[in-house]
């Protein structure tokens, strides 16, 4: 069977480029289940689907032509011949991925995907590491290695806004607040990302760097 690493953790706690860069050092696939939640909503936007609508966005998931590329290094994203990896990190996604993340029926449609990527990638390449917000507890609670990243909320700005805006102004982080805030209280209604979970362990990234919250990862996993 594969070896499973789950990451959860919020926007801003490192949770991608941490869980990337444990892949690389596994040689194992990596899946961002975040990034399906946003393919699905650039789908529902594309083909006119209000997100209201909560049986129509169902249907959608069902039917969505989804591919994840499970390379650390390119982790693309297609739907059906459309390449949407950039277009899904528009702040137009992020501002409504949570409409459609707190869809209960969405959910689980798109755990049951998600759970199925995780065996087929893992069987392809001996291990895989996911990540997301409901890894560790709903989508692979059995995962042999399961970490929660947190940091403080200053902390997690931050890095959004220069990973968004370029540069940490006092501008640009009262914008990145209020989009960030906002997303994390809309999707905590669903699930609780910012405690660990029993046999979780809790890496908090607030005064590490990169590489410190690699090698902190790495030593979890290797463990
Ligand atoms: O940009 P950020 O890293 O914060 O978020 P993401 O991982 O790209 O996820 C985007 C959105 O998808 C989240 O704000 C949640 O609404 C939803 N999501 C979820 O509900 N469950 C997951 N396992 C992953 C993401």
């Amino acid at each position: 069977t594969p070896f499973v690493v789950a990451v959860d953790g919020p926007s801003g706690s490192g949770k991608s480029s941490v869980s990337r860069a444990v892949a690389r050092h596994l040689g194992a696939g990596y899946l961002d289940t975040g990034a399906m939640y946003r393919a699905l909503t650039w789908w529902c936007l594309e083909s006119g689907v209000d997100l209201g609508d909560a049986d129509a966005v169902v249907a959608a998931a069902r039917e969505l032509p989804l591919a994840m590329g499970a390379d650390p290094d390119e982790p693309g994203v297609h739907v059906g011949d459309v390449d949407v990896t950039e277009a899904i990190r528009s702040s137009q996604i992020s501002g409504r991925v949570s409409t459609v993340a707190t869809i209960p029926a969405v959910r689980s449609e798109l755990q049951l995907q998600q759970r199925d990527l995780i065996t087929v990638i893992g069987d392809e390449l001996g291990s895989v590491v996911a990540e997301g917000r409901d890894i560790t507890t709903v989508v692979a609670p059995d995962a042999d290695v399961r970490l929660l990243l947190t940091a403080s909320e200053d902390a997690r700005l931050r890095r959004r806004t220069q990973e968004l805006h370029g540069g940490t102004d006092a501008e640009s982080v009262e914008r990145t607040r209020d989009e960030v805030v906002r997303r994390d209280r809309d999707d905590s209604t669903v699930s609780s990302f910012l405690t660990a979970a029993d046999g979780v362990s809790t890496l908090d990234t607030s005064d590490l760097t990169f590489e410190e919250s690699v090698a902190a990862a790495v030593a979890l996993v290797d463990a």
